[in-house]
């Protein structure tokens, strides 16, 4: 099947590395046939890359609709700006094309739904290219949790801090406004979290948090933004089965980062890319636990994204980061924003479904207009 890249910025090679795992394992893989950016020089020196790993140069397009007029293409994967997601994806599928969307699955949870109903509408399949819960590490993580191997989850802690010195992450003005990116890091950041915290325990039924914009003023040297993104969060909640959770992120630490993720069971303790470390004393290694639960998924999180891609065309098997998923990771973060927000605990549920969206008015508030689809 061909393939298409819509944006050629800084996740892209990432992705050119996945399709080289999956060819040089000789498995079914994609033809990266074609590649779209804005920016025509980022576009080309995207495409010598691709030639140099995958052995073919893609045609260039700076104009998206273009390319998928001009290309006979079965899928696209969208690496694009979160306010651009729902807009491309429709008009994708609208063209009979698959999608696999870089997270967040949208700008907003009901940009999110948007996406969900226009991949239906259409009869295309969505994926969503969420590395926290994709590759073999990752799944052998859930499918052992899953499995008991820590008894009963009762508490997840995930912490991290970053220093950006005042500058933009990933060399990005847009991921610190809000109108562009949804919210600041824990949107951008925090959907690999929450996504992840789903797939080891369940749904998240509730959530609070206190969220913080303390850097009033970010700049490359040339360009200068007042962010309306959030840089600081801290969260409490609770998954349906009971088990509590504590997660922060910033980005605006100084002088030194922390990191880590604790995941603590009646049995033990797993520490994510680490090990198991059991009650009885007993530790495993994450490569031990690839080789029992996930021996056969593909070791690049995003060369497994697309083998759930073409699983999931060719033989509709649901993929584990479906858009579905997306939707409530997305909805975890604005769970929290909302609450931030308002100043009280509030459901997951009552964000996917729209019954409460407060915070996410203040981003549609903010929004480029023509990126604005009518809210129903
Ligand atoms: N680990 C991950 O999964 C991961 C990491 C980084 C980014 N992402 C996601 O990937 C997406 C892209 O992020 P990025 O960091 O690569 O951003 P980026 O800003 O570096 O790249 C976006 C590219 O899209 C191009 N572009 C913008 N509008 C366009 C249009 N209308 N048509 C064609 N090209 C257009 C820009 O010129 C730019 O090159 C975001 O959704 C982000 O959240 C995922």
């Amino acid at each position: 099947m061909n393939i298409g890249f819509i944006g050629c910025g800084v996740i892209s090679t990432a992705h050119l590395e996945g399709l080289e795992e999956l060819k040089k394992a000789n498995r079914e893989t994609f033809e990266l046939s074609a590649v779209c950016d804005l920016n025509e020089n980022r576009a080309n020196a995207f495409a010598a890359t691709a030639e140099e790993r995958l052995g073919k140069r893609p045609t260039v397009y700076t104009d998206y609709k273009k390319m998928i007029d001009e290309e006979n293409l079965d899928a696209v994967s969208v690496l694009l700006d979160h306010d651009l997601h729902h807009i491309v994806a429709e008009d994708c599928f609208a063209a009979g094309i698959h999608v696999q969307m870089q997270k967040p699955l949208a700008i907003s949870p009901y940009y999110g739904r948007k996406i969900l109903a226009d991949a239906k509408k259409y009869g295309r399949v969505l994926t969503v290219s969420e590395p926290s819960v994709l590759g073999a590490e990752n799944v052998a993580m859930a499918r052992a949790i899953k499995d008991g191997i820590i008894g009963s989850v009762n508490l997840l802690m995930d912490y991290v801090t970053v220093t950006l010195h005042r500058t933009f992450f990933a060399g990005t003005a847009w991921r610190h406004l809000k109108g562009r990116a949804g919210a600041g890091w824990i949107n951008d950041h925090g959907v690999h979290r929450t996504h992840m915290f789903t797939e080891v325990n369940g749904p998240i039924r509730e959530v609070f948090a206190y969220t913080e914009i303390f850097e009033k003023e970010l700049s490359d040297g040339n360009t200068t933004i007042r962010p309306t993104g959030e840089d600081t969060s801290v969260t409490v909640f609770r998954f349906d089965n009971g088990g509590l959770g504590h997660w922060m992120c910033s980005t605006a630490a100084h002088g030194e980062t922390m990191g880590g993720v604790w995941i603590y069971g009646s049995k033990g303790c797993f520490r994510p890319g680490k090990h198991i470390a059991l009650a009885n004393g007993q530790t495993i290694p994450v490569g031990d636990l690839i080789m029992q639960y996930a021996p056969e998924v593909a070791a690049h999180p995003f060369a497994h994204s697309y083998v759930e891609l073409w699983e999931a065309i060719s033989d509709r098997i649901v993929p584990i980061s479906s858009g579905e998923r997306g939707l409530e990771a997305l909805s975890i973060v604005y769970a929290a924003l909302e609450s931030a927000l308002i100043g009280h605990p509030v459901k997951v549920e009552d964000i996917m479904n729209g019954v409460r969206h407060a915070y996410e008015d203040t981003v549609v508030k903010e929004m480029i207009p023509e990126r604005k689809s009518p809210l129903i």
